[in-house]
This record gives C-alpha cells, structure tokens and sequence, in this order.
C-alpha cells in the first residue's frame, strides 16, 4: 500500500461514522480514527498548541506510522488538523516514529525518526534515521529532500546500530540540540545528544545517560529541559524491572534532575523517580508556553496491553490530561493545567462528613473532577470508590499507618485489572487528592501533584456510583467537591 496523507485523511473522513462512542473520553485527546501512540512536535507555535502523535488511521493497531496532528488554544479542545506526514519516501518507508518540533524563523520544523525495514523479521531487521519536515501554515509539511539529516554512520560505536530514534530537539545559547534514545546492544538503554547550527548538519556531542542495568534495556523518548535553574532529563526506558511498588509495567517512564554540560556532552544527575505511578502512561513529551509553563502530555496507554476498544469501537489510545511540571526540593510536581477549570459544570460539595463504613456520597457522573481533603483519624484505610454499579467499582484508597497509596482497577469492569502503589505522607494528617474520571479514564494527583497516578478503565454505561468508605475505624472528609467536566 502507497502510504500518503491525502489518504489517509481520505480514509478517516469516510469511516468515522463508525467510531463507537461508549468509551471516548469527553475532554482527552484520542486519534480522530484508528490508532495512536506517543505525543509528538508538542509546541506553542503562533498562539496556539500544537499536538502531534503516531497514528495509523487505517486499523485500531499499530501500524506504519504517520503523524496524527492536533491543535487548541487552551490544551483542553482540541480540534483535528490534516494527517501531518506519512512514510512515503526512502527515509521514513516504514514508519514516520516519533520526534519533536521547534520554531525557527517563523516555521514550524518537524525533527522525526524514520523507520525503514530490511530484511524479512521486521522485529530485528531494521534501521533508523533522523530526518526534518516544515511547515510555514501549520497544516502542511514539506520534508526536506536533503533528509536524513542524522544517518547511521553518524551513531557512535559501542551503540546499537538498529534502535536510534525519537529526536527532541531544543535550543541552547543559540545551537540546536537534539536527544535521541537508543541501548549499547547488550541489554542497556542510554541516551545520545547531537548538535547543531542549522539544524541540517548535526555532529555527536555525546552519550548523556546509560543504565547501570537496573534501568532497562533499551531507553525511548528523551525530552530535556530546563526547569527551575536545573536540568531535567525525562525518558521512557523498556522492560525496566521493578522496585518495590514502582515500575511494575512492562515499560515505564522515569525522570532525572541534574546539569548538562551542552559543550562536553555530559550530564550529571542525582537520581530517578518515576513520572506516573499508575497502570498506562508511557513516552511523555513536553513543551513550554508562552506564559513560561512546562507542560506534559503522556500516552496514556502501554505497549503490549489488550485495549478493549480494538474490538470493534475503530479507535484506540489517548493522550493523558496536560499537566504543569514545576520542581519543589528537588522533586517534579505535577498538576493539572488550570485551564480545565473552564470546563467545570456546578459545583456539588460535602463538608465535614465523618466516615466510618461505606457511605454512597448520592453523587454521579463518568466524565468529573474530585477535590477532595481526607483527614485520617483511626481509620486503618480510607478512600474513595467510583464508576461503582453492583460489583463494579474502582477503588482509590491510603493506609496512613503504611503512607501507602493505592490504585484498583479489579472490578473496574473490561479490560485489565490490577493494582498500583504508591508511597504518599500525609500533611498536618491530611490526604488531599484531585481526581479526574473520563469515561474510560483516571488520573489521581496526591498532595498538591507530589505523586500522579493514571489508568484506564472500562466500566458499564450505569457504572456512575461515587462512594467514600473508612475500615478499621473512622477518618473525616473535610471537604469534597465534584464538577462534571463537558
Ligand atoms: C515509543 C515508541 C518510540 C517509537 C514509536 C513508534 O512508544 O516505541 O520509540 O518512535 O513508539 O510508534
């Protein structure tokens, strides 16, 4: 099959009468039709955002990707653009994989890798490049015929010759600079810089991050900036082995504060926290706006899950609500872009309601935000239950003795179950969380965006119930408020 965007949009326009609506989400973004995966060329470009993602329209499965491309002016409403690229040229055959974008001289510049197969195993035979698209509207891109822009030759030795891709480039001191995620062939994933002045010739700056072999084998989609006068390496590394309550998907996503040192090619960091601690968020890009926020948007989704809207709903995968990143002492916080606020419905709010038992709240909805302050008394577990219906329900809920957090998503309805941890101290014996439900969505914000945790769920139409619960004693609500969001 000839692979172009006329076609592919083509195609979305004539099938998306047959998109079933049960599990879209009311104010996330998803493909229009068919596939997506990672975030790509997030950007604040000409007054407005600018979303891009891997999609393959034609199937509700990964496939050759093109770049699905979006734009709003608030990060919440987002409206479908023309399909940005697709793999039609030597140099990105078999897949337009992720990137990143800039603005230069008032364009707009695509930085991608393209995936190109050799041989019969397409699992092994293949290679990547980096190649540049341009756009001086917005909506059209025009891909260099000077592409690739970073060959093979260019990888340095000692470095897989096969997984190079995912560039993210960004300006410093007046140079381009682009990361890019590979693995040195024997089972650690790292992370190479390249530079730039024209961001046509790009020369090796240096290996800035590898595993030490507890970090997985094989790293993807670096983002690195600059945040609170520190450095900020984000990247999303493969079958990196859990520890403790962390890291318990197949692959995760983790970020590094330290220095990059842009002129030796080094970067020293203290450490590494996951960025989600919940069932789906993986390949997370970042962008900064115009008022100066650092934004994140992740795929809210994991590799080699069962997504129960690839049977028969015609779509699969979303992207996570945008999120502010800020550093506090030292540590990444993420809150919900305050744009969202917008969106509220009225307000309906609880004041101090003591608990002691399951108590149903008598409120409802699919698609809302919570805010909500827990004060822990003797309760040996509090917490919440949503989308509940007879069995169904999904349970949100902290032990204060072990400052322990907890995510589950068993009787949640279709799809995967499971449960996620995480460790969270309460403050002045408060819990404060803010939980955002989507259809087929929760995002949960723990102490002012400490800690996030993100899953989907896949519950019944009627599954609409919100209750509270304390066991082995009492703890108290002080506040509650819920907002429909539309
Ligand atoms: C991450 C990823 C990237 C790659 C893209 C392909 O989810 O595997 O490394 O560019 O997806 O769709």
């Amino acid at each position: 099959m000839n692979y172009t965007t006329t076609a592919a949009d083509r195609f979305i326009s004539e099938n998306k009468h047959l998109l079933r609506p049960d599990y879209r989400l009311n104010y996330h973004l998803m493909s229009e039709f068919g596939w997506m995966n990672d975030p790509n060329g997030f950007i604040f470009y000409d007054g407005q955002f600018h979303l891009f993602y891997q999609h393959y329209p034609y199937k509700p499965y990964w496939g050759p990707m093109h770049w699905g491309h979006a734009v709003s002016a608030d990060l919440i409403k987002w409206r479908y653009m023309p399909v940005a690229i697709a793999p039609d040229q030597p140099f990105d055959r078999d897949g337009c994989f992720s990137g990143s974008a800039v603005e230069r001289g008032g364009e707009l510049v695509l930085m991608y890798t393209g995936h190109i197969v050799t041989g019969p195993d397409k699992d092994k035979d293949y290679y990547q490049v980096q190649n540049i698209a341009v756009s001086r509207d917005g909506a059209t891109f025009v891909k260099w015929n000077t592409n690739p822009v970073i060959d093979r030759a260019q990888i340095p030795d000692g470095v897989s010759r096969k997984d190079f891709r995912d560039p993210k480039v960004f300006e410093r001191d007046g140079r381009y600079y682009a990361v890019l995620g590979s693995n040195d062939g024997r089972g650690n994933g790292l992370i190479l810089m390249y530079r730039s002045d024209d961001l046509a010739q790009w020369t090796f700056a240096g290996e800035i991050a590898r595993s030490d072999g507890t970090l997985g084998d094989n790293w993807e989609c670096p983002d690195l900036f600059r945040l609170g006068g520190r450095d900020v390496l984000i990247m999303s590394p493969q079958r990196m082995p859990a520890q403790g309550d962390h890291y318990r998907n197949l692959h995760s996503t983790t970020y590094m504060i330290g220095e990059l040192d842009t002129d030796n090619g080094v970067f020293l960091y203290d450490g590494y926290e996951p960025v989600d601690c919940g069932f789906d968020f993986y390949a997370p890009q970042t962008a900064v706006d115009d008022k100066g926020r650092r934004i994140v948007i992740g795929w809210m989704e994991t590799w080699e899950t069962e997504i129960p809207t690839q049977n028969g709903h015609h779509w699969a995968g979303a992207m996570t609500l945008p999120r502010e990143v800020t550093l506090v002492d030292g540590k990444l916080r993420f809150c919900p872009a305050a744009e969202l606020a917008a969106y509220r419905g009225p307000l309906e709010e609880i004041h101090e309601l003591r608990l002691e038992g399951e108590t149903d709240l008598g409120l409802r909805g699919d698609s809302y935000e919570l805010d909500v302050v827990f004060r822990a008394e003797t309760a040996v577990e509090f917490g919440l239950k949503l989308r509940v219906d007879g069995a169904e329900e999904t349970v949100l809920a902290y032990r204060p003795n072990e400052r322990l957090f907890r995510f589950n998503r068993d009787r949640s309805g279709i799809g995967l179950g499971g449960e996620r941890r995480t460790a969270i101290e309460l403050e002045d014996g408060r819990l404060a969380l803010r939980v955002f439900v989507d259809k087929s969505s929760v995002e949960v914000f723990l102490q002012d965006g400490r800690k996030v945790m993100t899953g989907r769920i896949y519950p019944g139409e009627n599954s609409s119930g919100i209750r509270a619960f304390a066991s082995g004693g009492s703890c108290r609500i002080e506040v509650f408020r819920k907002w429909d969001i539309n």
